[in-house]
């Protein structure tokens, strides 16, 4: 396989998988957990360094209430089950995205997890979570224009790597690769900035059938 370091999937078509079963779209995000777990783990074990996936975007808003409540559960319940594998694993939790507006228990959960991984050096698996590229680029060009402000930037001699250091993404390499599930050929408002040189790979399996194979 080639060198990977960083692998970014877009894990679309929960909503189809249970869709098909007559379940319930929140029960496509159950079992969309348990993939992820799998490929959480896999990605540790083959040595990929950076794993980023776009769990909750800042278009996601515009679901039912019932959804959105039931994907932040989802993710609560997940950090509680998941996060002693995850230590022990050496994985390190990272967080793309808005959190001011997220539900103060989510904030907690996320806390929970940054700190008690801190340490670990292993796999780096970022979870975007109220996350939207443009939004992304907007908030650092926000930055940006606030430190020449300041006199801290000089806009004459600012390069794309400067640039890319005011991302949520600042410490990771661009995504090599970039996988989504599900079918849909477009990016979806992911990584706007980073997958300027990624390889995409779109399947039609849906998220919850995904697996390491
Ligand atoms: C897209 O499927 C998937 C999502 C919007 C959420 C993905 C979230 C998870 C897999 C679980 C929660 C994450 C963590 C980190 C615990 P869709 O509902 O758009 O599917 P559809 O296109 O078939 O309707």
């Amino acid at each position: 396989m080639r060198d990977l370091q960083h692998v970014a999937i877009i894990m679309d078509g929960n909503g189809r998988w249970a869709k098909e079963r007559g379940l319930n779209r929140l029960r496509g995000h159950y079992a969309g957990v348990e993939s992820l777990i799998e490929i959480v783990r896999t990605s540790s074990d083959l040595g990929i360094k950076y794993l980023t996936v776009y769990a909750f975007s800042t278009e996601n808003w515009k679901r039912p209430l019932e959804e959105i409540s039931g994907l932040f559960k989802l993710l609560i319940s997940f950090v509680a089950r998941e996060l002693e594998n995850l230590v022990q694993n050496n994985v390190k939790v990272g967080i793309l995205g808005e959190r001011s507006v997220l539900p103060e228990d989510v904030n907690r959960s996320i806390d929970k997890a940054l700190e008690s991984t801190k340490n670990c050096t292993g796999l780096s698996f970022n979870i975007a979570l109220n996350y939207g590229g443009r939004a992304e680029i907007l908030r650092a060009a926000k930055k940006f224009a606030a430190q020449c402000a300041q006199g801290e930037a000089d806009a004459e001699n600012f390069s794309e790597n400067d640039f890319s250091k005011l991302m949520y993404t600042a410490d990771i390499p661009d995504p090599d690769l970039i996988i989504r599930t599900g079918g849909e050929r477009r990016l979806s408002n992911f990584l706007t900035w980073q997958s300027a040189y990624s390889e995409l790979y779109v399947t039609d399996i849906y998220w919850p059938d995904f697996s390491p194979e």
